[in-house]
């Protein structure tokens, strides 16, 4: 614990409560996490908001999320790609994918959620495989070690001006250990080298602290 966790949660409370009110079926989608496989892993409210902006600034209609879990995240994208928008978001676990299901009805966005349940690549190659129109926003937030293999799948499923975030690249620092035998910073550094080597893309990565602790997220834009 650090000594300015206390401090750092107060901080975003306070942007929350300020900038970024939940109603009640986002309230609703963050306690059911406690339902899912990975209570307590979605987005913070103030992140989901970010994501929600950046579909917007980017004008996506079409998105897909890798890592659906109780769906809190992919409200924020539905709600942000407006009713003619469509999200597509993979999920393992059906316990998860059912929990989401439910969020999604509340929040009002069902019709424009697309929930594909198995393992999240077979769901991707299927999705290249049925010749799916492009994607203009991808968010990568499942397994990390699979991070690699989720970015390869978005590039066959992205434009150029296409834009790609991915979660949890930070993991309280973990990701500076380059002899890491954690296979998710693996993923995560793997993942931003392949990121680095592709002159497809452009990208940074920030660190954030708050109500989710320290961790950071990569923003890549697909350029040609
Ligand atoms: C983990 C995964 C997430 O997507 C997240 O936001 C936080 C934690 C995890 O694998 O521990
Ligand atoms: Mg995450």
């Amino acid at each position: 614990m650090y000594a300015s966790e206390q401090a750092w949660r107060e901080v975003d409370a306070y942007f929350v409560d300020t900038l970024v009110p939940e109603d009640e079926a986002l309230v609703h989608a963050r306690q059911s996490g406690g339902a899912t496989t990975m209570p307590q892993a979605e987005v913070a409210a103030n992140q989901g908001k970010l994501l929600a902006l950046l579909c917007g600034m980017s004008g996506a209609r079409r998105v897909l999320e890798f890592g659906t879990l109780a769906g809190y995240s992919t409200i924020w994208l539905a709600r942000a790609v407006g009713r003619d928008g469509h999200v597509t978001t993979l999920e393992l676990e059906p316990q998860n994918a059912a929990v989401a299901a439910d969020n999604l009805r509340r929040a009002g966005v069902a019709e424009r959620v697309d929930i594909r349940t198995g393992p999240a690549l077979k769901s991707a190659e299927q999705l290249v495989e049925a010749g799916t129109e492009p994607y203009d926003f991808v968010f990568i937030d499942a397994d990390k070690p699979s991070n690699p293999a989720y970015l390869k799948a978005s590039l066959a499923l992205t434009r150029p001006g296409s834009v790609i975030v991915i979660d949890n690249v930070v993991r309280n620092g973990a990701v500076t250990d380059p002899d890491s035998d954690d296979d998710r910073v693996r993923g995560v550094r793997t993942v931003l080298a392949d990121i680095a080597a592709d002159d497809r893309l452009e990208a940074t990565a920030l660190q954030t602290v708050g109500a989710k602790g320290w961790d950071g997220f990569t923003v890549v834009r697909r350029v040609r």
